[in-house]
């Protein structure tokens, strides 16, 4: 312990640390979360103790009783940011105290100990400095960085677990979307929901993930890239897709995106583009937009583009929007003038291209 309570960090090198030669193999080009670095962050939590054992260390397998809580009542919780590779070779996190505070609101909403904001953000550094080699540098790629933390007391009574394991795992990263088409193809999902009011929708929880799996699968068989889900309650509001917010780009161009009305995860991205945008001078609404009016939009013309974001996806156009009770297609089906320039605006300042006028990068070396 530090004289603050705070744990202090070990580090333990990985002694079977990836080559050279094998790791620019790997970073050629890496699929979404398929590669992985050669270390791992891990901080426990003990009721009466604290935060206790932060360690860097090799990346290794969790050994877990089979009666530990997280497997049987899905108490977990994570995050998704980005570590970025910048011009001059230095490399530098987009908005991570954003990730830490939204860390700690997931983790309230699960019953579970929040990480003090100073030891999440420590835990992402020090992964990124002792892992730095593995930040890829092309147009689009990135370091991606999961926290996550995970109920670990071994007990099969339904309460709040008494421990904790807090851990941080990294990727490189290329395009989320691998396709060579320049939008994506989304499905309404009218059968399932994702999440209702007073439940865990504006929390990052793998449960809610899990419970999108079906309608993602539905998707698929369907031809189509992504779910986009519509409110629990009237079956009529969009609401975002399984993993990313939604944007909609107006003929007298303003935006429109829904609101934060607690089903939906707050996004880092969306926050950020709902800045850049209004810097732009453009107006933006975070207003409810229903699917009949995305599609009567769409078909008059109204409705000039539409597009997905998230750190994983950054901006995607949405081309195609298929569902049982519609079908249409926004604009020419493509990438339209706003998403390119809004995306370009985001992936510039993440990849230090241009300035950082609002202070969201957090220099690491
Ligand atoms: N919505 C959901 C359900 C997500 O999983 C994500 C990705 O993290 C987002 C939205 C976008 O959030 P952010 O921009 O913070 O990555
Ligand atoms: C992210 O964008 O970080 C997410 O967690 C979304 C997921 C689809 C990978």
């Amino acid at each position: 312990m530090g004289n603050d309570g705070a744990p202090i960090w070990s580090i333990e090198r990985n002694a079977n640390s990836t080559s050279a030669q094998e790791r620019a193999r790997l970073l050629e080009n890496p699929a979404f979360g398929r590669v992985f670095t050669d270390h791992m962050a891990t901080i426990r939590y003990a009721e009466g103790r604290g935060w206790h054992d932060a360690k860097i260390g090799p990346r290794q397998s969790l050994a877990l009783d089979p009666s530990t809580l997280v497997l049987h009542y899905a108490q977990e919780i994570f995050e998704g940011m980005k570590a970025y590779r910048l011009p001059d070779g230095g490399a530098a996190l987009f908005r991570p105290e954003a990730n830490a505070r939204r860390f700690q609101h997931s983790a309230r909403r699960l019953a579970m100990a929040p990480l003090p904001e100073a030891l999440f953000l420590e835990s992402v550094r020090e992964l990124v400095r002792v892992d730095r080699d593995w930040i890829p540098a092309g147009e689009g790629s990135a370091l991606y960085l999961r926290p996550f933390m995970i109920a670990t007391e071994v007990l099969l009574g339904v309460k709040p677990s008494a421990e904790y394991l807090y851990g941080v795992i990294a990727a490189p990263v290329g395009a989320y979307f691998k396709g060579s088409s320049p939008a994506v193809t989304i499905w309404v999902s009218d059968t399932y929901t994702r999440a209702a009011p007073g439940g865990t929708g504006d929390a990052k929880c793998g449960g809610n993930y899990a419970a999108s799996l079906a309608a993602q699968a539905e998707a698929t068989r369907e031809g189509c890239d992504q779910v986009v889900f519509l409110d629990a309650v009237e079956r009529r509001w969009v609401e975002e897709l399984g993993g990313m917010n939604v944007f909609f780009v107006f003929d007298d161009g303003s935006l429109q995106t829904p609101p934060l009305s607690g089903t939906i995860l707050p996004g880092i991205t969306r926050d950020s583009l709902i800045t850049l945008a209004r810097g732009m001078g453009l107006e933006v609404r975070e207003a409810p937009y229903s699917i009949d009016d995305w599609q009567a939009d769409a078909a008059s013309g109204r409705l000039r583009e539409a597009f997905a974001c998230g750190t994983a996806a950054v901006v995607t156009p949405i081309g195609q929007v298929k569902g049982r009770r519609h079908a249409f297609t926004i604009g020419d089906g493509g990438a339209g003038a706003v998403t390119a320039r809004l995306k370009a605006a985001l992936l510039d300042i993440q990849q230090g291209r241009a300035p950082d006028a609002h202070g969201w990068m957090d220099r690491l070396f």
